[in-house]
């Protein structure tokens, strides 16, 4: 696969929309508004509930679906959890593990995250996994040593030979830029690409993506510096600003 087949955008829908007829309105418009996109790889993670009738609309067209979270076991007594296996079986691609806001607000710690890391790659799935430095961490110049320890901490469980890590993806998010329309500035952006592609997954072939505040006037900044592709959390729910970063990052490649 060449840098340009494996560039992905992806749209975490979070906590929304609030019922199933808006989740297959919004899903079929990005549908229709993308149509064949030849270079590119798409993929809408929404909330679980709506899985399964999703996948049904999803199924004959190239977006892929994924997961917010998944547990770390397969089935048993773990009340409220979705294991990786159900994720599978519901056509899942994907599976977004680690996100800020589970950190925050779920209390979701890297050794947590490394077993579900350990558990979604076991069963098949694309792990998304994200990292990134609160506004904190980064004014005390933090940055580097957030991302360098929860990378060592999330990953601590995978062994390169067992491990497909070629299905496995990183998401930089700035806890600081997300949901806030304060995306990280390019050149920012870059240096810590540069620190995760030479310094910390210098000998694993993993794709980095950008998250936080992506929009279809930014997107293609992220792409031209050399990420991979993207992590849109609000521009995901709105399916013209989708469609436009889709596209505009389409046309930048051709
Ligand atoms: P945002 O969210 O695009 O709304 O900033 C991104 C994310 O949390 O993945």
């Amino acid at each position: 696969m060449n840098n340009e087949q494996r560039r992905i955008i992806i749209g975490n829908w979070k906590m929304n929309p609030p019922t199933l007829e808006q989740a297959q309105k919004l899903f079929n418009s990005i549908k229709k508004g993308i149509g064949e996109t030849k270079n590119l790889r798409v993929a809408i993670c929404p909330p679980f509930i709506y899985l399964s009738k999703l996948s049904d609309v999803a199924r004959p067209t190239k977006i892929k679906l994924g997961g917010q979270n998944c547990f770390w076991e397969q089935s048993g007594p773990f009340t409220g959890e979705v294991s990786p296996l159900m994720l599978k079986n519901l056509e899942c691609e994907y599976v977004i593990l680690g996100h800020s806001e589970r950190r925050k607000h779920l209390g979701e710690t890297d050794e947590m995250i490394a077993k579900k890391l350990k558990a979604a790659l076991e069963t098949g799935l694309k792990p998304i996994l994200c990292i990134g430095e609160t506004e904190q961490e980064r004014k005390k110049g933090k940055t580097f040593e957030i991302l360098k320890n929860q990378l060592n901490n999330d990953l601590k469980n995978l062994t390169p030979k067992i491990h497909n890590l070629k299905s496995f993806i990183i998401a930089y998010e700035p806890v600081w830029a997300i949901g806030t329309a304060n995306a990280c500035n390019p050149e920012e952006a870059k240096k810590i690409l540069i620190f995760l592609k030479e310094g910390e997954m210098a000998s694993r072939r993993i794709s980095i993506l950008y998250g936080g505040s992506v929009d279809s006037n930014n997107a293609k900044d992220y792409i031209g510096i050399g990420f991979e592709g993207l992590l849109a959390g609000s521009a995901s729910l709105d399916a013209k600003e989708f469609v436009k970063i889709v596209k505009s990052l389409s046309n930048q490649i051709n």
